[in-house]
């Protein structure tokens, strides 16, 4: 029997983690040896970022919750450090299994390395360039200590190779996060406030902000947002609006016209705005992908992406965090020259059953 540590943490981990934990189950009833155990390091912790994702998703409850919650980034990854070490230390695993880039992964990935157990990194090798990221940070460090990566695209397997890693370490096997969606897309439903802001397939604009460079500053969160607004021709504009970006939203307090701000959404609700929007304005990672799958048009609004594939192939648009750069985009998209777009290589459905074969074929060889 080996046994997995499975890492969660933040909002964009739970989504990648549930098709894993479907694909453990279905190798331990053909008989697999492998089990595991769901950590949640509790960097997110209300219903909103949490719980209701367990809920949607049908993860099971975390058999261990770190309980770190708020901080900075420094206190939340000290903090999962210590606690994480005393799991380890109370009983050890084979494997420590982390997803994504944030601080959640980071942390974990230090303390198993250093504790001698193997990391495995789902979502390696992606990388934007861009240091004032944290989650750049979060790449470079747990890449550098990652045993085996699982990768969504060519690009990732390449920048790994580039940095040393040799190819019997690397496992191109698409994309978790797509897993989750096909598996539910049938099951996407409108928000409650659907009808009552008068929603129509098509006629409205999904906007997700909440990077340091466009929601810290005051001044630069106003612009993009009267830029949005003025771009989208009287169409409504639904705002879920991340924890961090309400704190600075409160501080501006004009209404802008057109603008619905309303409050995270669970996965089935978000993923449903998402399907039927015009189009999806963002600085989130992990939507262009979704967006790109989904054939939406999707502005990203970054000067770099770790994701290339959702431009090169998909849907998505680099328009960068100048609002200036909105108007010209917006005027294209509300034209219908938007591209069409395609999915990438293996964001098929089934990439959890190829990482959970091959961590049996590497555990258990
Ligand atoms: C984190 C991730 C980012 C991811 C984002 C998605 C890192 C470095 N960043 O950024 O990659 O895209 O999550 O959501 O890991 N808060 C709540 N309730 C919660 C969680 C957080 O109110 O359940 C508050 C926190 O107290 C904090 C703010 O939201 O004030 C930001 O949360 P935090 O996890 O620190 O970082 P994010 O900016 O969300």
């Amino acid at each position: 029997m080996k046994c997995i540590d499975l890492i969660a943490g933040a909002r964009p981990n739970f989504m990648k983690i549930a098709p894993i934990i479907d694909a453990l189950k279905a190798a331990q009833q053909s008989g697999s040896s492998l089990s595991y155990r769901l950590i949640h390091t509790g960097q997110h912790y209300d219903r909103a970022m949490s719980g209701g994702f367990f809920e949607q998703l049908g993860i099971p409850d975390p058999d261990i919750n770190l309980e770190v919650g708020s901080g900075t980034q420094a206190e939340q990854t000290a903090a999962i450090m210590v606690r994480y070490e005393q799991v380890l230390l109370e009983r050890p695993s084979d494997l420590c299994l982390v997803v994504g880039d944030v601080t959640s992964t980071m942390a974990c990935a230090v303390v198993a390395r250093k504790m001698g157990v193997p990391v495995a990194h789902v979502e390696g090798g992606i990388r934007s360039g861009d240091w004032t990221m944290p989650e750049e940070i979060n790449r470079v460090v747990t890449d550098s200590l990652t045993n085996w990566f699982f990768t969504t695209s060519e690009t990732a397997n390449a920048n790994l190779r580039s940095s040393g890693v040799s190819s019997d370490r690397i496992f191109f096997v698409g994309n978790t996060m797509i897993d989750t969606l096909m598996k539910q897309m049938p099951k996407l439903q409108p928000p409650l406030f659907w009808n009552e802001v008068g929603l129509q397939a098509g006629h409205y604009f999904v906007v997700t902000l909440h990077r340091p460079a466009n929601v810290d500053g005051e001044e630069q969160l106003l612009r993009l947002l009267q830029a949005i607004a003025a771009g989208s021709e009287g169409l409504p504009v639904i705002f879920p609006v991340h924890p961090r970006t309400a704190k600075n939203l409160r501080q501006l307090n004009g209404q802008i016209p057109g603008m619905h701000y309303v409050d995270p959404q669970s996965y089935l609700e978000f993923n449903y705005l998402v399907k039927h929007a015009r189009a999806v304005i963002t600085d989130s990672g992990g939507i262009t992908e979704e967006t790109t799958v989904m054939g939406v048009p999707c502005l990203t609004l970054r000067d770099n992406t770790e994701r290339p594939e959702t431009v090169t192939i998909g849907t998505n648009e680099l328009i960068g965090t100048d609002p200036a750069k909105l108007a010209p985009a917006l005027a294209r998209l509300m034209a219908g020259q938007w591209k069409q777009g395609s999915i990438p290589e293996k964001w098929d459905g089934r990439t959890a059953e190829r990482i959970v074969a091959i961590v049996e074929q590497l555990l258990l060889k």
